[in-house]
């Protein structure tokens, strides 16, 4: 089921959750204001590379958003995104959407790579690169395909659907695993408020700086 959002962006309903991928108050807009803008990647864009967890894909909208928004800081900048998503259908969905995101194009280039591997028998891990964006997708549980992953990231996004149904990516051992891939003072934004989470992130190692101003809860930012 299709809901168009304040901004005139559409999202959808997963029906396993019974929840939007977005919030009906922008799902685009909110991509910027409570994941680009919080996580500075304006300014990390600037030192020529940047390298960013996704903690969901779902459809795609928060990549597609921050590689639109590095492009515009610094067009030379490499970017290299790791996105985690334990369910494939994810994929079909993205074929058929055009949100108005530019970069969007290569989230539909990764939804053709997946469909591709998964002829091939191989659909556990899609990575393209399309000029100086490399994008890595994980799929199975966030929580188990966490532990392939060696790089330390500069920002993170962390965005499950509410904590009541998706725990598990918000549990203080989970996130003491992102924390672990994080650089210094790289940045984590989310846009769950959900009563222990501020204190799992500060057991995790995480300093909180801020909230977000935007969506379903206001959301926190976290800095390594
Ligand atoms: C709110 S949506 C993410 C929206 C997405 N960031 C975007 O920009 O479109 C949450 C996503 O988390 C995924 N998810 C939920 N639990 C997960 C888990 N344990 N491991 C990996 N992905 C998970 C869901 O399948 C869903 O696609």
């Amino acid at each position: 089921m299709k809901y168009i959002t304040k901004d005139g962006s559409f999202t959808l309903l997963n029906t396993d959750y019974n929840e939007t991928y977005h919030p009906i108050s922008g799902a685009i807009k909110g991509a910027y204001k409570r994941f680009i803008e919080p996580t500075l990647l304006g300014d990390v864009a600037k030192r020529g590379a940047i390298k960013i967890l996704d903690v969901a894909l779902g459809l795609g909208y928060n990549i597609a958003a921050a590689i639109e928004d590095i492009k515009k800081k610094n067009p030379d900048c490499i970017i290299n995104i790791t996105t985690l998503e334990k369910d494939s259908n994810v994929f079909s969905l993205i074929k058929k959407l055009n949100p108005n995101i530019k970069s969007y194009k290569i989230i539909k280039e990764l939804a053709r790579e997946y469909e591709k591997s998964k002829k091939e028998g191989k659909a556990d891990e899609i990575v393209i690169k399309h000029g100086n964006i490399i994008i890595r997708a994980l799929i199975g549980d966030a929580v188990n395909t966490i532990s392939r992953i060696s790089t330390k990231f500069d920002a993170v996004f962390l965005d499950p659907f509410s904590p009541q149904r998706n725990s598990e990516l918000l549990s203080p051992d989970f996130l003491s695993k992102i924390s672990l891939r994080m650089k210094k003072k790289a940045r984590l934004a989310t846009i769950i408020k959900a009563g222990k989470l501020k204190d799992s992130l500060k057991d995790a190692g995480l300093k909180i700086v801020a909230g977000t101003p935007e969506g379903r809860a206001p959301g926190i930012v976290a800095v390594k």
